[in-house]
């Protein structure tokens, strides 16, 4: 299994999930972040550590489309290891519906 991050993290981006993940498996697009799902180790430490609870194990119903989201940007998005300031609407866009339609860009971030 793995850990993958959903659609509550765009246009969000908090990244406290990069500073506790073990094996810094964790890539940056211009405005989201996702889990390289070969390398995520299920240790489930970056859960609990998102504002905005976008991060989910893939056993949960409706996870499949975000295993393979995540796979195909964590192979062309630059790797993230440390804690940057969340997005400047970050809190004002945490739980607004439909971000995957009318917010994410296919852009990469900058990675560190
Ligand atoms: Fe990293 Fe653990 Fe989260 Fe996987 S579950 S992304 S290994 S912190
Ligand atoms: Fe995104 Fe949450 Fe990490 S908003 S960047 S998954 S802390």
């Amino acid at each position: 299994m793995t850990y993958v991050v959903t659609e509550n993290c765009i246009a969000c981006k908090y990244t406290d999930c990069v500073e506790v993940c073990p094996v810094d498996c964790f890539y940056e697009g211009a405005n989201m972040l996702v889990i390289h799902p070969d390398e995520c180790i299920d240790c489930g430490v970056c859960e609990p550590e998102c504002p905005a609870d976008a991060i989910r194990p893939d056993t949960e119903p409706g996870m499949e489309q975000w295993v393979e989201f995540n796979r195909k940007y964590a192979v062309v998005w630059p790797n993230i290891v440390s804690k940057r300031d969340p997005l400047p609407d970050a809190e004002a866009m945490d739980g607004v519906p439909d971000k995957l339609r009318t917010h994410f860009v296919e852009a990469p971030g900058e990675g560190d």
